[in-house]
């Protein structure tokens, strides 16, 4: 058999195996997995360096012997060029799924918006314009429903163009997103009859602007600077709002999905929720995991403010622990980035700054890095919450989320110990700081492919833009 790519010698991570094979790839799939595809497709020889190519053909050979070769991962939760708080968000489908390419990133999924009086069918087709012809990597869309009762009756015909998960907002009133219980009790009823997912940003709005209320005075702002952020957080501002959400998926026998899930009481909650037979899920971020909230009393505090709020140290093991168990069901980002001079528009009133941090790119690094090399997960949990999960979750397994023949050719591989500092001058993304800077992470995809296309050799980005796809969904899955 040819194939246009062998990645030989490599460790094959999935479905909780390690299996010692080669993989070939044929067009824009995985053709074989096996021994000796090498030899058996009649070349010779040994890759350099683990990414030469070798042979008389034209089939380019990785040789990865001593590394980890595992399914691209699935970032199921950015943002990309959002208007938001005022400015938009830096990161757009260029430097965005460049820098999600070289994190062994293949596929992300991304929030269409309405704005104002927009329906939600011109919110996808501004995000279509977005991504069209710049896009990297693979990409979709969950259809964000800001007004249900204008945008209830949309909802199918949306679904039957390929976006079948959707999410509502509990805060961000003045951003014309919020939704009430009401919205959110229709919502659940009407993607249970489509077979949908609703996602929800669960934060207690009321409470909260109550807390943002008395904490507003100049003096208070002058003492306590970035801090105030934290304070008006609470880990019940999240508790209550994933409760309600709990409630109201258990009463409409329907399914929902926390995002960006920060404390340990919601990972409790969502256990005892799932233990009751209540069909909710909930993710968490890489920031959740590895960075907490003293962060906010350094110089550059404003700079890690993103919603909601980092947590603790005991938020962050309850959170490991969840997503050993399962309660965690996948890790994304909610990459929303801003420049330093973005979140300077804050001027000492953390009520101004932009939400939102950088991500996709030190995504699996941290992760790996910190999870597995840490040993607080396996390399096969690593796997199964950055790449497997996400996929069967979101309706794209198993194109995605596996090494398997058949699948798309989604591939990265990357050495176990070898370190790269972060620097944000040397990643992809547009910010000009990292909330990462300066730490050592393994796990920097060496080689990525996407759909066959080799898009990052040896570290450096070589895809190019309009090669991403919009996945069409049909159906959402299971974990
Ligand atoms: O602060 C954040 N996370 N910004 C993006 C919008 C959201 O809530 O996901
Ligand atoms: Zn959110
Ligand atoms: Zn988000």
């Amino acid at each position: 058999m040819q194939f246009d790519t062998i990645i030989t010698g490599g460790k094959l991570i999935g479905g909780g195996k390690t299996v010692h094979a080669d993989l070939g790839i044929r067009g824009e799939t995985i053709a074989a997995i096996g021994k000796d595809l090498v030899k058996k497709s009649g070349l010779g020889g040994k890759g350099r360096n683990g990414s030469k190519e070798i042979g008389a053909s034209d089939t380019r050979v990785i040789d990865a012997r001593g590394r980890y070769v595992i399914p691209g991962g699935l970032d199921v939760h950015v943002h990309l060029a959002l208007p938001f708080c005022g400015t938009t968000s830096a990161d757009d489908y260029d430097s965005g799924t460049r820098a999600a390419a070289c994190g062994g990133v293949t596929t992300v999924i991304d929030f269409a918006i309405p704005y104002g009086q927009e329906s939600l069918q011109q919110a996808v087709d501004n995000w279509h314009e977005k991504a069209r012809g710049r896009a990297c990597v693979d990409y979709t869309f969950h259809c964000a429903i800001t007004n249900w009762p204008r945008h209830g009756p949309e909802v199918k015909k949306i679904f039957d163009q390929g976006i079948t998960t959707f999410k509502q907002f509990m805060i961000y009133e003045s951003q014309g997103w919020q939704s009430d219980d009401a919205a959110i009790y229709a919502a659940l009823t009407r993607l249970r009859e489509l077979g949908g997912l609703l996602l929800v940003h669960a934060e207690s709005s009321r409470v909260l602007d109550f807390l943002i209320e008395q904490h507003h005075t100049p003096e208070l702002m002058r003492k306590h600077k970035a801090m105030l952020h934290v304070v008006t957080r609470p880990n019940f501002i999240e508790a209550e709002a994933i409760e309600r959400v709990i409630h109201w998926t258990r009463v409409t026998k329907g399914r929902s999905f926390i995002v960006h899930m920060s404390t340990g009481e919601g990972a409790d909650l969502i256990r005892k929720a799932q233990q009751e037979g209540v069909d909710i899920l909930a993710e968490t971020c890489a920031q959740y995991l590895v960075l907490d909230d003293r962060v906010f009393g350094g110089a550059d505090g404003h700079l890690f403010a993103t919603c909601p709020q980092l947590k603790k140290p005991r938020d962050q093991r309850r959170l490991w622990e969840g997503i050993r168990r399962g309660e965690v069901c996948n890790i994304s980002t909610d990459t929303c980035t801003f420049t330093r001079s973005q979140k300077a528009m804050w001027d000492g009133d953390w009520t101004k700054i932009p939400m939102g941090m950088p991500g996709l790119e030190t995504l699996m690094p941290l992760v790996y890095t910190k999870g597995v090399l840490g040993k607080k997960i396996s390399i096969h949990d690593y796997v199964n919450r950055l790449c497997t999960a996400p996929a069967k979750i979101m309706g794209l397994y198993p194109r995605k989320g596996l090494l398997k023949v058949g699948s798309d050719a989604d591939v990265v591989v990357f050495h176990p110990t070898r370190t790269r500092k972060v620097d944000h001058k040397t990643l992809q993304t547009n910010c000009d700081w990292s909330p990462f800077q300066g730490w050592n992470l393994a796990g920097f995809a060496e080689h990525t492919f996407c759909r066959g296309a080799h898009i990052v050799d040896d570290y450096k980005f070589v895809g190019r833009n309009g090669w991403g796809r919009f996945l069409k969904r049909d159906h959402v899955g299971r974990a």
